[in-house]
């Protein structure tokens, strides 16, 4: 045997010398769950260890995450039933806690990168990302919430806008709004290729926001989110994203989605973003549990396999904790 790959493997600084992918808190984006209120830390039932945060609890765990090493933050506001209707007025409007609690995070900590959410969901009494109508997904009208929405966020401070609705034509919409008022400095991170995924139940119970069910009513997202069995769908995302205006595409869910992630990586020339999403971590957490495996070596193999498939940066909901043992190994 001329050939012994075995050679390479054969200690530990042998092995670092020779890692293709390095995976640190940098390309790590940390989902946080907002509440209104005070004094708020609830645990979400579905998703141990990650929290619905009211803004003062929610300032000190973005502080001791930063301490960690980590810099970007997406959060999700938990909407009242009152302050629901069919049109998401309440997601511009100025009494919105989630705009005032960007608003803090901002001026607490101007060094984040905040990340925002657009789609009409939490907002919705019928838990949709668009406009529904005669039991359907009205597409253009909802772009104009869309960019209203969008135009606040800027306004409040958020570093990039992410568009998880999925209706057509919404990255060049929100880029013209927010061109329009002064805010070209502000990035858009589209959800181009998301998937109508049956691994959203843990974020929807956080927010209870799954689709509300009714006579006219449709009950999943199909007509929207792309479905499982397609991948030559997610060229024509990506394209169009990328002609709209988007600063990142991202692919979500992750995991089942490498294949997509690894053909963006290689068609388009943006950075590719992950969502590793609720599902697929609390099944993770889930086995970790039963001890049918071990959290901190399944939890760093799942995150390396989505940045070696070719995501730049990843949202997962193990951000937190992969960099107290990123830091813990150092
Ligand atoms: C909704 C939205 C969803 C997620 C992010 N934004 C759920 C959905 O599309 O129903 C899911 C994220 C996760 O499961 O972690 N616009």
């Amino acid at each position: 045997m001329n050939r012994r790959p075995r050679r390479n493997r054969k200690s530990v600084a042998v092995r670092n010398m020779v890692r293709e992918t390095i995976l640190t808190p940098d390309h790590l984006v940390y989902p946080l769950f907002l509440e209104d209120g005070k004094k708020v830390k609830s645990e979400v039932k579905s998703l141990p260890g990650n929290y619905r945060w009211s803004i003062d609890k929610m300032l000190g765990e973005i502080e001791s995450c930063i301490k960690l090493g980590i810099n970007s933050f997406i959060v999700f506001p938990h909407i009242a039933d009152k302050d629901k209707d069919k049109v998401g007025k309440y997601s511009y409007s100025k009494k919105n806690f989630y705009l005032k609690a960007a608003a803090k995070i901002k001026k607490e900590f101007p060094e984040v990168c905040l990340i925002s959410d657009v789609a009409l969901d939490p907002y919705s009494v019928d838990g949709h990302d668009g406009i529904v109508k005669n039991g359907k997904i009205i597409n253009d009208e909802t772009l104009k919430v869309l960019q209203k929405m969008s135009l606040a966020q800027a306004a409040a401070g958020f570093d990039i806008i992410g568009p998880s609705d999925m209706m057509d034509g919404r990255v060049r919409a929100i880029r013209e709004a927010l061109d329009g008022k002064g805010f070209s400095d502000v990035s858009i991170m589209s959800y181009t290729a998301k998937y109508a995924s049956a691994y959203y139940g843990p974020f929807r119970d956080a927010l209870e926001s799954a689709p509300v069910e009714g006579a006219d009513i449709p009950k999943d997202k199909k007509t929207y989110q792309m479905d499982p069995a397609n991948k030559m769908e997610a060229l024509i995302e990506g394209e169009l994203d990328t002609i709209e205006g988007a600063d990142f595409l991202m692919v979500k869910p992750a995991l089942n989605y490498l294949d997509i992630i690894h053909m963006m990586k290689d068609n388009f020339d943006l950075p590719i973003a992950a969502y590793h999403v609720s599902g697929e971590c609390a099944m993770l957490i889930a086995a970790c549990q039963k001890g049918w495996l071990k959290y901190e070596e399944a939890m760093p193999e799942t995150l390396l396999s989505i940045h070696r498939a070719g995501a730049d940066s990843i949202l997962t909901y193990f951000a937190k904790d992969f960099a107290k043992l990123y830091k813990e190994r150092k």
